[in-house]
């Protein structure tokens, strides 16, 4: 890693972003003063929200913090992150299912990109169990996720009880 690099990037999905997100980027920010959320543009994986409304999603959840901006990259993370001059990836850890998946891409991003450098937040226990994929398998059914999602997200959800949601 490049001593004096502080700008961090946490890429992910974010379909749609949860509190276990704004969890990861509030304990990010305490290390790395700049930050930039980074969501992937996959068009083999599709979402429920727009890459565009994923994007306007996360902007109005994160929008009182410093030092954070909001971007779509396609195409390589180490890329993105090469050419935003990022050092950092940041990713969110939860129980030890995430563990091999997240090993195995930081190996590989490390292979591709020796010079940067992955780092592991702890996501808070209150939020340990919480993923987007969980969030809109509840949202399908008509269940409650308010509190576990901004509250624009939430609003944003209501649309989509008793549709087929898609996505991971
Ligand atoms: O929120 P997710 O879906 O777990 O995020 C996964 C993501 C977007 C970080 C990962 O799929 C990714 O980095 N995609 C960009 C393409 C890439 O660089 N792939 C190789 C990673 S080893």
């Amino acid at each position: 890693m490049k001593s004096g690099s502080s700008v961090a990037v946490y890429p992910g999905s974010f379909d749609p972003i949860t509190y276990g997100h704004v969890d990861i980027v509030d304990r990010t920010l305490a290390i790395f003063p700049e930050l930039i959320v980074g969501v992937a543009n996959n068009p083999s994986k599709k979402g429920i929200f727009s890459v565009a409304e994923r994007i306007e999603l996360i902007s109005e959840s994160l929008k009182d913090r410093k030092g954070v901006r909001v971007e779509s990259f396609e195409g390589l993370l180490v890329d993105f992150c090469k050419e935003r001059g990022a050092a950092v990836i940041i990713r969110g850890l939860r129980a030890l299912s995430d563990f091999e998946f997240e090993f195995q891409m930081a190996m590989m991003n490390q292979r591709m990109r020796p010079e940067g450098e992955t780092v592991f937040m702890m996501t808070g226990p209150q939020y340990f169990y919480l993923s987007s994929s969980i969030i809109k398998e509840v949202v399908q059914f008509g269940g409650d996720v308010g509190g576990l999602v901004p509250e624009v997200v939430n609003e944003r959800l209501k649309s989509y009880h008793g549709r087929k949601l898609s996505g991971r």
